[in-house]
């Protein structure tokens, strides 16, 4: 315990035996030696506020609902220091939250409605107010898990079924005009970083010249107008990756382009790269710097003219060339070579598209780290032969593993739900199993020779912590977010420490591939 803790403790002990002796006297004074109405006292007419009809609450007196809240306090207090058991501070935090409100309470019923002061109330009012702030200073790190827990309540019992009874595009609409009205408001984004936010050195990550303070980002495809970079570095993200971005603008599939699985904890995906276009994107965010890193991913405009490999390649080239010549002040490209919901059968997985796709970006010199975002249903000797040749263009940073879940057979889903379920791909948790092993395999084979970035159906600390126990050095999500709530981030990043601490890593590099 460092010598500021102990300092707290000794004031909180301190402050519990004061509140303590004064309910006792004011309980002493109650039944033995009632005062007058009209005795006087330091601050005012002690005796008026005493014996008004304020004093006894459900027919005990409040001097004796005084002890047992001190006591009560006293007791979780100790049970807290001595177990250390978050159920216990929880108590704590919920007790003293009760003192606090009933002093508020009582001061405003002096003030207001008595019309007199009584010392022994005042000073048990800033006993009580002393003690909701100590104890929450003491047991910091406990009461933020506390607060994420609330918010995560609150999210599950009334923000999460109003927004799942709506249409799930309209929902992600309203998400991202809320979500970029909100971060251009300074006191929204400190409200939202006091609660949401959560540093810890152990988690930050360093990629060439980028530091990313923490390892989860923002998936590409939840932000394809580039809406959330203002916010989401106070909700908890370490970066995120904004688009996918195609060279010409694109209204993406026809509708419905979203839905949801809810047993399955999946959404159904058939967005086919909606998305504004690259010159729209980079008038936005040219120029700009945001609270965390950021990506660009870049995919080919989804329209029957790109259909061929030679002109595929050529628009994706183009979005490249944009974005080069542009100020925007990304850290990194992604390279989408895996949506499976585009017009046209061209695909990226032959290793020959893949190789001359490469060779045109690579003449481009770009002048960012690139990460390729692979697809997770092809087989594992597929998957081999596409890195097989990504490896050999050095200017490839790393792989994301992976993309949405194609396979329907995937033993995660729920039957019923995928029976019924229309057009598009999946992501959540029937991407998880799939882009772990996926994650390994890439490791096993190719070591340091890629930075992983594990993606696919991350919902909590212990799936964060596979992933990057298998291989990941960075990770990504969308999903869970949506159906565990905005704190989540926060709750993994929190996990991801103990987890490190528990199996003796001083830091999360450490753990990368420690199960591959
Ligand atoms: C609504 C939605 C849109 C997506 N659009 C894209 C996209 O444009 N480009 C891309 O590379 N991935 C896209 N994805 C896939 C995600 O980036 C991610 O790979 C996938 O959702 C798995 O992660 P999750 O389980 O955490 O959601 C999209 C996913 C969702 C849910």
């Amino acid at each position: 315990m460092s010598k500021r803790e102990k300092y707290l403790q000794l004031a909180i002990i301190i402050a519990l035996i004061i509140g303590f002796l004064d309910a006792s006297y004011l309980t002493y004074k109650h039944f033995f030696q009632p005062l007058a109405t009209c005795h006087i006292g330091f601050f005012g007419d002690c005796g008026t506020v005493l014996r008004s009809k304020y004093s006894i609450m459900f027919g005990i007196p409040l001097a004796v609902w005084g002890l047992v809240q001190y006591s009560a306090v006293a007791y979780f207090f100790w049970l807290s220091s001595v177990s250390g058991s978050a159920f216990y501070k929880r108590l704590l935090f919920f007790q003293t939250a009760i003192g606090l409100l009933f002093s508020l309470y009582f001061t405003y019923l002096q003030i207001y409605v008595i019309g007199s002061f009584c010392q022994y109330c005042l000073l048990s009012a800033i006993t009580s107010t002393f003690l909701y702030i100590t104890i929450r200073t003491l047991f910091r790190d406990d009461y933020h898990s506390f607060i994420l827990a609330k918010i995560e309540f609150i999210y599950k019992l009334i923000l999460k079924p109003v927004f799942f009874v709506l249409p799930a595009e309209f929902v992600h609409e309203q998400a991202m005009f809320w979500g970029e009205l909100s971060g251009k408001i300074p006191a929204v984004r400190s409200l939202f970083s006091r609660f949401l936010d959560y540093k810890h050195s152990m988690l930050s990550v360093k990629i060439g010249k980028t530091a990313f303070p923490n390892p989860i980002g923002l998936a590409a495809g939840y932000d394809y107008m580039a809406a959330f970079p203002g916010i989401l570095p106070s909700v908890g993200f370490g970066y995120q990756t904004i688009g996918t971005i195609s060279n010409q603008p694109c209204d993406g599939n026809a509708v419905p382009r979203l839905g949801r699985l809810p047993k399955s904890q999946s959404l159904l995906v058939n967005k086919g790269f909606r998305n504004c276009g690259a010159d729209e994107i980079i008038e936005k965010i040219g120029g700009k710097k945001f609270g965390f890193p950021f990506g660009v991913s870049i995919g080919r405009t989804n329209i029957e003219e790109t259909g061929t490999l030679e002109k595929a390649i050529d628009d994706i080239v183009q979005a490249f060339k944009k974005f080069e010549k542009s100020n925007v002040k990304n850290d990194y490209y992604e390279l989408n070579i895996s949506c499976p919901n585009l017009k046209g059968n061209l695909s990226f997985y032959p290793p020959e598209n893949l190789k001359k796709l490469l060779k045109a970006v690579e003449k481009l010199k770009l002048k960012k780290p690139l990460f390729v975002k692979m697809p997770i249903e092809k087989t594992d000797d597929e998957v081999r032969a596409m890195l097989k040749v990504i490896a050999t263009f050095k200017f490839v940073t790393g792989v994301i593993f992976g993309n949405l879940q194609k396979n329907r057979k995937d033993k995660s889903f729920h039957t019923d739900e995928i029976r019924k379920a229309g057009k598009g791909n999946f992501s959540g948790k029937p991407a998880f199993r799939r882009s772990n092993e996926l994650i390994r395999l890439a490791y096993q084979e190719y070591g340091k020779r890629f930075i992983i970035i594990g993606c696919g159906g991350i919902f909590t600390a212990e799936d964060a912590y596979r992933k990057i126990r298998y291989g990941a050095t960075m990770l990504q999500m969308i999903t869970g977010m949506i159906f565990e709530g905005p704190q989540r981030i926060a709750q993994i990043n929190r996990g991801l420490v103990e987890h490190l601490k528990i199996d003796g890593f001083k830091h999360i590099s450490e753990a990368v591939g420690a199960d591959a």
